[in-house]
C-alpha cells in the first residue's frame, strides 16, 4: 500500500531553520515494494558506480508562471516523458554530484553541499533553466538522505552518492528555453570509482577532440559536455588508456580537465599546480578544497595556464614530480602515465605520490568525521 505520511524521519534543525523549513514543505510517499533488508543487504555489498539505487527520489516541478511547486519524495522508478520532451531534442539539463558519509556516531553528513548547489545554479543559468534556490536543493537532499537512511553503506571508503539534476520536461519542439522544468534527486550507494581503489590510472591527452571550447557550456555541469566525451574515451581506452586529458579548445596548448575529474600538477619544490578556471573548465569543488588543504599545508598553490608541452618536459626532466585528478566520484587519484600523439611519459616512478597520497587521506578523514572539520565544510543530513 502507498502512504503519504508527514517529513518525520529526520532529527529536527540539524540543517539551519530556512533549511528544515523547506524540507517539512515535501511530502513523503513511501514505495509499497521497498527493497527487503536482506536485497539492500546485497545491493549494498561492493555496488559497482552509479549501478544501484535506493528506494525513492526527490522531485520538485516548475512551471514558468508558478515557479517552483510540489516538492515530494517518491517511490525511486521510470519518469513518464513525451517523445516530444524537450530535452530528448536539445539536451537543456544540467546535474550535480555529492556524497553522503556515515560517521562512526551513526550521523550522515554531506560535503560542501551548498558548493553544488550554487554551481547547478550557475549551470543552469547557462543552460537557460530556472534557477533552484539553494535551500531547496539542500532540502531535497535532506529529505531524501533521512528516507533512504538505511541505503547509507558503512563499508570503508563507501558513501551515498546523491545525483541531483534538472531538465527541461514541457513537451514542445520549438528551439526556445521550456516552460517546464523538473528537479530530481537519486541516490546511489556508491565505493571506489575505479575499479581495484587507489590504482594510479593512465591519461591519454587527446589534441584532436575537445570537451568544451571558449564561450561553450564547458563550466557548466551539462549532460552535453559529457556527451562530447564518450567518443575520445572510447579511443582513448582503444588504446590502453583509463581516461582523457583534454586541451583547451582555443589554442590546443593548454590542459584543462579529464572531462569528470580536474587535473593537478606537483611540481619538484613542492609547489601545487592547476589549470586555472578559463569558463571552459568546470569548477570541481574537490579541486577548491585541495588548493585549501595544500595552502593550509604551506604548500605554494598556483592556478594559472598550464601549457601540455611544458607537463611533458616536466615529466622527462624531473620537474613535476606527482600528477593527480580529482572530482566528487574519483575523490583523488594518482596518474601513473600520461600520453599522446608525440610522447608518453610515466609519472615519477608510476606509483602513487607522497602528496597524493596525503592530501587524499585529510580529505577524506574530514568527509568521514575522522579529523576535525576545521573549515566547517561538513553539513549533517540525518
Ligand atoms: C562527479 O564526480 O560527481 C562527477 O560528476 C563525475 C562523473 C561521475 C560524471
Amino acid at each position: 500500500m502507498t502512504s503519504t505520511t508527514e517529513n518525520t524521519a529526520g532529527p529536527a534543525t540539524i540543517l539551519s531553520e530556512d533549511i528544515e523549513e523547506i524540507a517539512d514543505l515535501f511530502s513523503v510517499t513511501l514505495t509499497d515494494t521497498p527493497a527487503s533488508d536482506e536485497e539492500r543487504a546485497k545491493k549494498l555489498d561492493s555496488p559497482k558506480f552509479g549501478t544501484v539505487f535506493t528506494d525513492h527520489m526527490a522531485r520538485i516541478s516548475w512551471r514558468r508562471d508558478e515557479g517552483w511547486v510540489h516538492r515530494r519524495v517518491q517511490k525511486y522508478g521510470p519518469l513518464q516523458l513525451d517523445p516530444a520532451t524537450a530535452v530528448l531534442h536539445y539536451g537543456q539539463e544540467i546535474f550535480e554530484g555529492l556524497k553522503a558519509y556515515q560517521h562512526a556516531d551513526g550521523s550522515v553528513w554531506a560535503f560542501r553541499p551548498e558548493e553544488n548547489a550554487a554551481r547547478l545554479a550557475r549551470s543552469a543559468h547557462r543552460l537557460a533553466l530556472p534557477a533552484l534556490p539553494v535551500d531547496d536543493f539542500m532540502a531535497a537532499c535532506a529529505v531524501l538522505v533521512r528516507t533512504d537512511r538505511a541505503w547509507v553503506p558503512t563499508a570503508p571508503d563507501s558513501s551515498l552518492y546523491l545525483r541531483p539534476f534538472m531538465f527541461a520536461s514541457e513537451p514542445f519542439l520549438g528551439v526556445r528555453p521550456a516552460d517546464e522544468v523538473q528537479f530530481l534527486v537519486i541516490a546511489s550507494p556508491s565505493g571506489a570509482y575505479f575499479a581495484g581503489g587507489v590504482k594510479p590510472v593512465s591519461i591519454w591527452v587527446d589534441a584532436e577532440y575537445h570537451r568544451a571550447g571558449p564561450g561553450g557550456t564547458g563550466a557548466a555541469k551539462c549532460g552535453g559536455n559529457y556527451a562530447a566525451s564518450l567518443l575520445p574515451q572510447m579511443e582513448a581506452a582503444a588504446k590502453g588508456f583509463d581516461q582523457v586529458c583534454f586541451l583547451d579548445g582555443g589554442s590546443n596548448v593548454y590542459l584543462e580537465e579529464l572531462g569528470g575529474m580536474n587535473v593537478f600538477l606537483v611540481m619538484d619544490d613542492g609547489s601545487v599546480h592547476t589549470p586555472e578556471l578559463t569558463g571552459s573548465i568546470l569548477e570541481g569543488v574537490t579541486r577548491s578544497s585541495i588548493l585549501r588543504l595544500a595552502a593550509d599545508h604551506g604548500r605554494d598553490v598556483v592556478e594559472r595556464r598550464i601549457p601540455l608541452t611544458e607537463l611533458v618536459e616536466g615529466l622527462k626532466g624531473g620537474r613535476v614530480a606527482e600528477v593527480f585528478a580529482c572530482g566528487t566520484a574519483a575523490v583523488v587519484t594518482p596518474v601513473g602515465r600520461l600520453a599522446g600523439e608525440t610522447f608518453d611519459a610515466t609519472v615519477g616512478d608510476g606509483q602513487p605520490g607522497e602528496l597524493t597520497i596525503a592530501i587524499r587521506q585529510e580529505l577524506t578523514d574530514i568527509q568521514y568525521g575522522r579529523t576535525p572539520d576545521r573549515h566547517g565544510w561538513m553539513r549533517r543530513l540525518a
